[in-house]
C-alpha cells in the first residue's frame, strides 16, 4: 500500500481504520431513497484480449455468453423486482469487455432494466473499433441505445503497435458513423505511451473528431502489476507537460472539459458512467455503490452463473462506509466531474461541507487547486493534474490490488485497503 494513500486516507477519514471489505452482503439493496441514481452492465467479453487491459474479460464463446446473458437478465429482475415501484434514474451504461457483441441481444437486456427503471439521460455502449460498422449500429440504436464510445486508443500504427491492437482506418469509420448517428459519439484514447509527443495526441483527437466523434477520453497509460504488458508509464515531468499542453490546445478549440479525461465539441455530448451519486452495477465485477454501502460482484463468470440460478445475488465483497468513509468516496468522485456544489454535499449527508471538510477546501484554494463561486467548487488546471496524480496512486494502490486479487478467486474472504 502506497504511504501517499494510506495517510491521505486516515487524514480524510479522521482515522487509521482501512476500507475493509467482506465476503458478505445484503438480499435487499436500498436503492429507493438513492436520489441521482446510474446504471451499469457488465459484459465480460472479447474477441481477443489486449496485454495491457485491466478490466474483466475473457474471450468471447457463444454458448458462455447466452448463458450470462440470461443470468445478467435475472440478476435485474432479482434486484429490480424488490420494488414495485418504477425507480428513476439518470443514465444506463453497458462496459466491458466489448458489450457491442452482444448486439443482437442487448435489446432484451435494455427491456428487463425498463421493467423496472426509467431511464432519463440515455443508453450508452462500448465499442471495440472492429464493431462500428452499420449494421451492428442500428442494431444498438433499434435497441434504444443514445451513446457510443469506441475504444481507438491512438490512430498511429506505431503506438497500436506498441499496444498490440490493429491499425484503425478513420475514413472507414467517417463513413459508418455518418451513416447511423447517435447523441454522444466518444473515442477512447490511451496516452503517455513511450516518447509520446504532444503532436502525437493532437493529431489523435483531431482525427477524432473530424471522423464523427463529438466527445473524446484520453485516459493515461496504466502499468497494473496483473497484466502482462511490456508498456512502460511515462515519467511524471512529461506527463504533466503532455497533459497541460493538451488541456491548453482544447481550451482554445472551445471545447467543453466534462470531467478529468474527457472533452467535448458541444456540452449536450456526455459519457460518463462513474460521475454519479450512486449507482446500480449488474454482472461480473460489477459495483454497486448506494448511501451506506459499496459492493463488487465476483470475476468469475461461471460462479456469477451459479450464483444467479442458485437464486443467490452474486456479491463477492462489501464495504459498509462510516460517515467520513463515504465522504471520502462522494468527494473523489463527484470532483473528478471538475466541480463540487456544496449545497448538494449538504443534501447528500446533512452536514455542511464546511464543517467536515472546510480546512481542506480552503487549503485546495490556497494552493490554486480549487477556485469557488457561488457554492460551487471547480477544479483548475493544476488541480486537475494533482487529482490525476493522486488517482494514479490510488489505482495502483487499490484497484491493482483488488483486481488482482478478484481476478484470482471468485470469492475471496476478505479484503483490507
Ligand atoms: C473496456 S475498454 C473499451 C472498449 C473496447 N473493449 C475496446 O477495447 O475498444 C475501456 C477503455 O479503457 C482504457 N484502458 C484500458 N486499459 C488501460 C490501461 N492499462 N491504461 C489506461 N487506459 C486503459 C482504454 O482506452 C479502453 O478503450
Ligand atoms: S481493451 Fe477492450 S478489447 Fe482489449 S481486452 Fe480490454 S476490454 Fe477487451
Amino acid at each position: 500500500m502506497s504511504l501517499t494513500t494510506t495517510i491521505t486516507r486516515a487524514w480524510l477519514t479522521r482515522s487509521f481504520k482501512s476500507f475493509s471489505f467482506q465476503n458478505d452482503y445484503d438480499d435487499f439493496l436500498p436503492f429507493e431513497e438513492c436520489d441521482n441514481l446510474g446504471l451499469y452492465v457488465h459484459i465480460p467479453f472479447c474477441k481477443s484480449i489486449c496485454t495491457f487491459c485491466p478490466y474483466c474479460k475473457t474471450v468471447y464463446h457463444k454458448e458462455q455468453c447466452d448463458r450470462y446473458i440470461d443470468a445478467l437478465i435475472k440478476e435485474i429482475h432479482k434486484v429490480g423486482s424488490q420494488y414495485e415501484r418504477k425507480k428513476e434514474t439518470t443514465s444506463l451504461y453497458f462496459g466491458g469487455g466489448t458489450p457491442a457483441l452482444i448486439a443482437d441481444r442487448i435489446g432484451e437486456i435494455i427491456a428487463a432494466i425498463n421493467e423496472h427503471f426509467i431511464i432519463t439521460e440515455g443508453i450508452g455502449v462500448e465499442l471495440h473499433p472492429d464493431n462500428v460498422n452499420v449494421e451492428t449500429l442500428k442494431k444498438l440504436k433499434a435497441a434504444g441505445v443514445t451513446k457510443i464510445s469506441v475504444g481507438i486508443q491512438s490512430f498511429s500504427e506505431k503506438y497500436q503497435s506498441i499496444l498490440g491492437r490493429k491499425s484503425v482506418d478513420s475514413n472507414s469509420l467517417k463513413i459508418v458513423l455518418d451513416a447511423v448517428e447517435f447523441e454522444t459519439v466518444s473515442m477512447d484514447f490511451i496516452f503517455a505511451l513511450p516518447d509520446q509527443t504532444y503532436e502525437d495526441i493532437k493529431s489523435d483527437v483531431d482525427t477524432a473528431f473530424l471522423s464523427g466523434a463529438n466527445h473524446v477520453a484520453i485516459y493515461p497509460f496504466i502499468d497494473f502489476s496483473f497484466t502482462k504488458s511490456k508498456v512502460k508509464s511515462m515519467p511524471k515531468k512529461r506527463k504533466k507537460e503532455l497533459l497541460d499542453r493538451i488541456t491548453t490546445y482544447f481550451h482554445q478549440k472551445g471545447y467543453h472539459r466534462s470531467s478529468i479525461w474527457t472533452f467535448s465539441n458541444k456540452k449536450e455530448a456526455q459519457y460518463s458512467s462513474m460521475t454519479r451519486d450512486n449507482f446500480l452495477g449488474f454482472g461480473c465485477s460489477a459495483t454497486t455503490l448506494l448511501k451506506e454501502q459499496f459492493k463488487i460482484n465476483t470475476f468469475s463468470v461461471d460462479e456469477y452463473c451459479k450464483r444467479i440460478n442458485d437464486d443467490e445475488l452474486p456479491t463477492s465483497l462489501t464495504i459498509r462506509f462510516s460517515q467520513r468513509q463515504r465522504m471520502v468516496y462522494y468527494l473523489f468522485w463527484t470532483l473528478y466531474s471538475m466541480q463540487l456544489d456544496e449545497k448538494k454535499f449538504e443534501q447528500f449527508f446533512g452536514v455542511s461541507l464546511k464543517k467536515m471538510y472546510g480546512f481542506e477546501f480552503w487549503l485546495a484554494q490556497k494552493f490554486g487547486l480549487l477556485t469557488k463561486e457561488n457554492g460551487i467548487y471547480s477544479m483548475t488546471m493544476k488541480g486537475a493534474f494533482y487529482y490525476h496524480y493522486y488517482e494514479q496512486f490510488y489505482t495502483l494502490s487499490y484497484i491493482d490490488k483488488m483486481w488482482g486479487i478478484m481476478r484470482k478467486e471468485a470469492f475471496p474472504e476478505r479484503i483490507e485497503l
